[in-house]
């Protein structure tokens, strides 16, 4: 590669030129290397010229133009001209293909380069280097690339779009989900009965039962457990015991054993209350229940087999 160094060399060989051209030619020579004097905008993506022009306005044909870059370490050669032909074969990797000097505007001292397709990394100093038979001179152009302008708008209003769009989505979920809601619960209203009600259910005589309320859905069949998760809101006595399936169970023994259960319930407060009529004394209370259909009163007579004739009577009077 040549050496751009400012070597003993090299300056012998432009002084012996001199001699030989004669000293009142060498002025004729000589000539001034102009660049840009501000860095040169460039956006990705698009097309740039560096300049870079020779004063007085002579041809640089015949010269020798080398565009490099003075930032970079390993291979700087971005664009070769040399002996009337470009001369690529060892340019940067990343420019190949991307460079271009017009030979026609070389003949009007005009070296400037066109880069095309600019990429980020081709941001940097350039030297325009321009050498004839007995002189040189370079210019230095400053590169600077608007990486984000273009991409970052594009990247703006593509994330805006998306917002909007999600946006306008959520809005006619969340509208539907609600008219949903008020469907559901002028449904259940109308459904559902108002306000309250009230049976007692007399189970003298019986040591085994279970009473309470039911949804008109809950399973019938086979084993099931009576809990409110399968519509089941019941008290029942076992072995002397009182339990209610609540979550958790709840086992509990009263002082005088009911001979007349009173079951209330209020639909709207979510609540099924049981009653020792007789002592007026409270049982137990399922509260904060969660009631979506009609409810109906429930009895049993035990898990096993009751040999007790005695039947639980239910009475609404
Ligand atoms: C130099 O040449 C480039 C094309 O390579 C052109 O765009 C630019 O206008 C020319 N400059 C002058 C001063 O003619
Ligand atoms: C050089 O001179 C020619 C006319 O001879 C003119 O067309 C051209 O623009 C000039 N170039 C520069 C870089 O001034
Ligand atoms: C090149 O230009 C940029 C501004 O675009 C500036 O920040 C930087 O200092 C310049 N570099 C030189 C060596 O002049």
């Amino acid at each position: 590669m040549f050496s751009r160094s400012n070597s003993p060399a090299m300056k012998f060989i432009c002084v012996t030129l001199l001699i030989i051209s004669g000293i009142t030619d060498s002025r004729s020579e000589q000539y001034e290397v102009v660049g840009p004097a501000d860095p040169v905008l460039a956006v990705a993506g698009e097309d740039v010229i560096l300049p870079c022009s020779v004063k007085p306005n002579t041809s640089v044909v015949d010269m020798r133009v080398e565009w490099f870059r003075l930032d970079l370490i390993d291979s700087q050669l971005v664009h070769l001209y040399e002996d009337h032909v470009d001369k690529n074969t060892n340019q940067i990797e990343s420019y190949r293909g991307r460079t271009k000097l017009n030979h026609q505007e070389l003949q009007r001292g005009n070296a400037s380069l066109k880069l095309s397709s600019v990429r980020v990394s081709d941001e940097g100093l350039y030297k325009c280097f321009i050498q004839s038979k007995s002189w040189y001179d370079d210019a230095i152009v400053n590169v600077s690339v608007e990486g984000n302008m273009f991409n970052s708008w594009r990247t703006s209003v593509i994330l805006i779009s998306v917002f909007v769009v999600l946006s306008v989505i959520a809005g006619i979920l969340i509208a539907v989900f609600a008219h949903k809601n008020k469907e559901r619960d002028q449904l259940l209203k109308t459904i559902l009965p108002k306000g309250c009600f009230y049976f007692e259910v007399q189970v003298k005589g019986q040591t085994e039962w279970d009473l309470g309320v039911t949804r008109q859905s809950a399973n019938r069949k086979g084993w099931i457990s009576l809990s409110p998760d399968n519509g089941y809101w019941i008290v029942g006595r076992r072995d002397g015991e009182y339990q209610a399936r609540d979550s958790p169970d709840y086992s509990f023994s009263l002082s005088v054993n009911p001979q007349r259960v009173g079951v209330f319930v209020d639909y709207e407060k979510g609540l099924v209350c049981f009653y020792d009529v007789e002592s007026m004394s409270h049982i137990y209370s399922y509260t904060d229940q969660c009631f979506n259909e009609k409810l109906y009163p429930f009895v049993c007579l035990g898990y096993w087999s009751n040999g007790n004739s005695t039947p639980l009577i239910i009475c609404d009077d």
